[in-house]
């Protein structure tokens, strides 16, 4: 299965997001024998769409993608803490009612809110016990890969929101160097777009993609979509 994953951070309103969910919509009804490849895939799990939306519209975001297969819901963090007296945190327990997947270790996590490896793997073992899925990001071969993990982003931090999306070479090395599990998935992230994904899937190594940038306009977003079946 391949995966494409919409991080859309702190960003996009309520507005922006019923825009976005009917521009998405309206292409996923288009006519064509692209669009119905694409749901195919969709709907035989051959590829899965994930966003992450900001917590207070995930569970609006879902609502208004319910008609469409295939379409899942995603955090992009998620608190270290159990369920208790910790105000302002989102707990794994609170967002299993939300979503299955959570970004985890995202390096804007890492160097503004100061994450550390222990946080990390605390915030991995909250989400197994919730069995939500962890999509944990590493910045390179250094970041620790935490056992309980089946999905592994990899942005080299130079890579996003810059344009310059790394060189399908260097990401092959990294997976190699990683030497992940065979039942690990292994996605890239990091200044991607409808235009420059085909590389890596040629190569056969990527089983997907973490977006930023282009995951904010859906005809950006669905053009990725298109290029992965
Ligand atoms: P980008 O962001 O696609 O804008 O580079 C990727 C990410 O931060 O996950």
């Amino acid at each position: 299965m391949k995966y494409l994953v919409a991080n859309w951070k702190a960003q996009m309103t309520k507005n922006d997001i019923e825009h976005w969910t009917y521009e998405f919509s309206t292409l996923m009804h288009k006519d064509s024998e692209e669009n119905r490849t694409l749901k195919s895939a969709l709907e035989k799990n051959s590829l899965r769409i994930i966003i992450c939306p900001p917590f207070p519209h995930i569970m609006l975001t879902a609502k208004l993608l319910s008609d469409h297969t295939g379409i899942y819901m995603g955090a992009q963090t998620v608190s270290t803490k159990e369920p208790g007296k910790f105000t302002g945190e989102v707990t794994a327990a609170t967002l299993i009612e939300l979503c299955g997947y959570s970004i985890i270790g995202h390096s804007e996590r890492r160097s503004h809110f100061n994450e550390s490896e222990e946080d990390i793997h605390n915030q991995i073992q909250q989400c197994i016990k919730e069995k939500i899925t962890p999509i944990q990001c590493i910045r390179n071969e250094k970041d620790t890969i935490y056992p309980e993990v089946s999905i592994v982003a990899y942005e080299p931090t130079e890579a996003i929101g810059t344009g310059e999306n790394a060189d399908v070479d260097d990401v092959i090395s990294m997976k190699q160097q990683l030497s992940l599990p065979t039942n690990v998935s292994f996605l890239y992230g990091g200044s991607t777009d409808a235009s420059n994904i085909k590389g890596y899937l040629d190569a056969g190594e990527v089983d997907g993609f973490l977006v930023g940038t282009a995951s904010l306009k859906a005809e950006s977003f669905y053009a990725m979509a298109t290029k992965m079946i």
